[in-house]
């Protein structure tokens, strides 16, 4: 079952995200990992900065979570997370075509260069990598994040996006 998660769902959210956090470990640069992935802070200053999570529960619990957030004229995905026991068995995609049929704007989504699988995935559902300068611009309007963290993430776009009309 897909539902809106609320704030009795952090702690779960919280440990949804670092168990599946988990693959970044040994596959993005070493000075970016850090432990836990997610700290319970981070989480929340997202949460109260207009993130707005599904998840998908099963017997009671919660197994995935996709963050959606406004800005600006877009909406980004943010914070995509299966846990790791649960991946590749259709929940990422189900929380994905759920999230997305309530959009009525443009969507990006960013993520670690090195996260090949991510980039797969977000592929089969219609995205698309942007070129390198554009990724560096979109990264520094619609994100607040660190500059190394720019450097090393791609950034994906819907077909909204590519048939937008120019500002
Ligand atoms: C990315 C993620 C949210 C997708 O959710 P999911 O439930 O695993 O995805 P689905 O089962 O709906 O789709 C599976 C497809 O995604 C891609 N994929 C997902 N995980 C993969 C993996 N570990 N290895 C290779 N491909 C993978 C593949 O294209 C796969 O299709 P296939 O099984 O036919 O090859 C989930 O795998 C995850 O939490 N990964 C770790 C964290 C992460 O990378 N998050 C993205 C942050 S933006």
């Amino acid at each position: 079952m897909i539902r809106t998660c609320g704030a009795a769902d952090f702690e779960a959210i919280h440990d949804v995200i670092n168990d599946a956090a988990e693959v970044y470990r040994n596959a993005i640069p070493a000075d970016c990992w850090h432990e836990p992935y997610m700290a319970k802070d981070e989480l929340r200053r997202e949460m109260e900065a207009g993130v707005g999570f599904l998840g998908f529960v099963e017997d009671g619990a919660l197994t995935g979570i996709m963050g959606l957030q406004d800005v600006q004229d877009v909406a980004l995905i943010r914070h995509a997370y299966v846990l790791t026991s649960a991946q590749r068995q259709g929940i990422g995609g189900r929380l994905l075509t759920e999230l997305l049929q309530a959009v009525e704007r443009p969507v990006l989504v960013g993520t670690w260069a090195a996260a090949t699988w991510a980039v797969r995935f977000y592929g089969k559902h219609g995205f698309t990598l942007v070129t390198p300068r554009e990724k560096d611009r979109l990264l520094r309007k619609y994100w607040s994040i660190p500059d190394r963290q720019i450097e090393t993430s791609v950034v994906l776009a819907d077909a909204a996006w590519r048939d937008r009309r120019p500002a």
